[in-house]
């Protein structure tokens, strides 16, 4: 297994390139399945993910091939039936459902487990495939949706943290092609969820309302292959911007999106970190005194979960106490302990973390546990004094293109070894 290498207390100076959205890439990639013609998609993120997603289209069928950042999927023929090992490497191959149903009306699936971040149910994606006229049955560890024919209805996707961004995504690609409106309340209004249906109304769907709460799908018959270029990675942006900031470096990030970044621009500048947009891109410094910041994680616009991490890194630098509360998932903090390991003072109480910050960070060897907390941990041992080991980094490369490459460009001292 590989570990990062960081020596600590170099400020990042220059520029980086924003990749193509991991949450994005993965739903577009399954909706190719709704077709039997070829479809390209460009600004593809290499990801551990992506090749996953790849080698499950392959296994049910589609002609896959990755290039660069291209990706080119021919679903000409499919079979329903996702394979265990595969779909059990990867919880977000459960969108492979909705297409799956969408095109062959018969979907089985192997039931994806809970993940180190929480229970992860999908208990909404089937309410909306049975809202839809599927029988669900789930038996030794599958689950099987079939239907005779898809109607189109009416349906609410709220759940107890609010709305879904995969279950959305699955049942509006099931939905392309049944028959009659589809109308889904309570949708995720997150950005990826609007690049999955730009990308199905270029294939020739009629979706609307995506980015709000109410979307609206009018089946049709079939849909034809397309080309579509991903969307820029949000929460990538917002990790090279707080890694920035929390080396009192400058960065500029080249492609990154404003208007996906509302709550994260809004608690980046509370917290007196510096942002000057320019043609070149987004360009994020520390503006003066960190301050202590209250930070609750809320489906989108709100402040997103998948930063919440990185935000912690941050935090732990900072003088006074901030408050962090996890929403979406209840065991997102796996961070803390081995954040601590590096000095930070963090206390959890339900579902807040209580960060004591301004004491001094040193470096350590840590244990990344998800993708974002291996983020975070990186963060914090780019601004710790001395040399962090960040083990178990396969969780880093399933969801951050080149990151340790992309951080030497940007001055780092950081490498790539052998877990000893
Ligand atoms: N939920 C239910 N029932 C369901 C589905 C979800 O109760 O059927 C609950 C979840 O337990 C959670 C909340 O609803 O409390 C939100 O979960 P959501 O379904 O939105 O998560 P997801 O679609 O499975 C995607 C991202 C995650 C990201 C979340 C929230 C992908 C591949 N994954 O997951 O990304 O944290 O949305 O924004 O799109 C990551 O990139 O590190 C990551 C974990």
């Amino acid at each position: 297994m590989e570990s990062l290498l960081i020596k600590g207390g170099v400020p990042l100076h220059g520029d980086v390139t924003i990749s193509g959205a991991k949450n994005a890439v993965l739903p577009i990639m399954a909706a190719t399945l709704l077709t039997g013609e070829p479809c390209v998609i460009r600004n593809v993120p290499k990801l551990s993910d992506v090749k996953f997603m790849g080698q499950i289209l392959t296994w049910l069928g589609a002609k896959v091939e990755i290039e660069g950042n291209t990706v080119r999927v021919h679903a000409k023929k499919i079979r329903g039936m996702g394979d265990y090992d595969l779909v059990r490497k990867m919880r977000g191959s459960i969108c492979i459902m909705g297409p799956l149903l969408g095109r062959l009306k018969k979907a089985t699936v192997s039931l994806p487990g809970g993940c180190v971040i929480g229970a992860r149910p999908i208990n909404l994606h089937l309410k909306g495939f049975e809202a839809l006229g599927a029988k669900i049955k789930i038996e030794n560890g599958y689950v099987e949706a079939s239907a005779k024919r898809l109607v189109g209805a009416d349906l609410f996707l709220g759940g107890r943290a609010g709305s879904t961004v995969l279950g959305t995504a699955n049942v509006m690609m099931a939905a392309t092609l049944a028959e009659g409106v589809t109308v889904i309340e309570s949708a995720a209004c997150e950005p990826e969820v609007v690049d999955v249906a730009n990308f199905l109304n270029a294939m020739g769907a009629k979706i609307s309302g995506a980015g709000s709460p109410t979307i609206t799908i009018t089946g049709v018959k079939a849909l034809h292959g397309a080309e579509h270029e991903v969307i820029p990675d949000r929460i990538e942006a917002a990790t090279y911007a707080i890694a920035a900031a929390a080396t009192n470096g400058e960065v500029t990030l080249r492609g990154a999106r404003a208007d996906h970044l509302h709550a994260v621009l809004d608690k980046l500048q509370s917290a007196g970190v510096k942002m000057v947009r320019s043609a070149a891109g987004l360009t994020f410094s520390r503006g003066g005194k960190f301050k202590p910041l209250d930070i609750t994680t809320l489906p989108y616009p709100g402040f997103p979960t998948d930063v919440q991490a990185q935000m912690m890194a941050l935090m732990i630098l900072t003088p006074g106490i901030s408050i962090i509360t996890e929403r979406i998932f209840e065991s997102r903090f796996m961070h803390v302990s081995e954040l601590t390991r590096l000095g930070a003072d963090i206390e959890i109480e339900g579902p807040s973390a209580i960060v004591k910050g301004g004491k001094p960070l040193s470096g350590a060897p840590v244990m990344a546990s998800d993708l974002r907390a291996s983020a975070a941990l990186v963060i914090a041992g780019l601004a710790a004094k001395g040399t962090t080991q960040v083990n178990r980094i396969y969780h880093l490369d399933r969801g951050y293109e080149t990151m340790d490459a992309k951080l030497r460009k940007l001055g780092a001292r950081i490498e790539r070894i052998e877990e000893s």
